[in-house]
């Protein structure tokens, strides 16, 4: 399968989001410590909430998956961080960082085995592609928020 990808896509930046339940629990300052300490820089980064439509279009992927309404539930109920981060191959090694989707399967010492609850709220996203993780922050920062 040809796999869509133009001269100018970065390979050294991701993007993530602290999921609601992250900002309730007073995880913020913890896991930005974990990511800067992991060498991500933070080149964009915001407290913001999404729409339901926002949720819905950035889960899209996942629309016919049961659990769907629930993701847009949570995903919307509260204010997220988001940010953009940068380090070499940082796609993969911010997924190794945060950990397996449902944290019973997540590595010691990896940010979803420290503080996620569940496979449904595991307070932490990462990106899964360069392309993903270009949409992705463009869907939250305007060009001059990228730094
Ligand atoms: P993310 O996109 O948020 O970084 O998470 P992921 O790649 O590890 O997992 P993905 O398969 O993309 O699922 C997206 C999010 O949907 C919720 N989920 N709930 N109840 C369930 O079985 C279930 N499965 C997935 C999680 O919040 C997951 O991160
Ligand atoms: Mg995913």
């Amino acid at each position: 399968m040809h796999k869509f990808f133009t001269p100018d896509m970065r390979t050294d930046r991701t993007f993530t989001m602290l999921k609601p339940d992250s900002v309730e629990k007073g995880h913020i300052g913890a896991i930005l410590e974990k990511i800067t300490a992991a060498g991500f820089r933070i080149v964009a980064m915001k407290l913001t909430q999404m729409t339901t439509d926002d949720a819905k279009a950035f889960y899209a992927i996942h629309k016919e998956r049961p659990f769907f309404g629930e993701l847009v539930e949570y995903m919307t109920r509260g204010p997220i961080v988001a940010a953009i981060l940068e380090k070499e191959n940082a796609v993969a090694d911010f997924r190794t960082l945060i950990g397996a989707t449902n944290p019973e399967e997540a590595a010691e010492g990896t940010i979803r085995k420290l503080y996620a609850a569940s496979i449904g709220e595991n307070a932490v996203h990462g990106s899964d592609s360069d392309e993903n993780a270009a949409i992705e922050g463009n869907f939250h920062f305007a060009g001059r928020e990228q730094f």
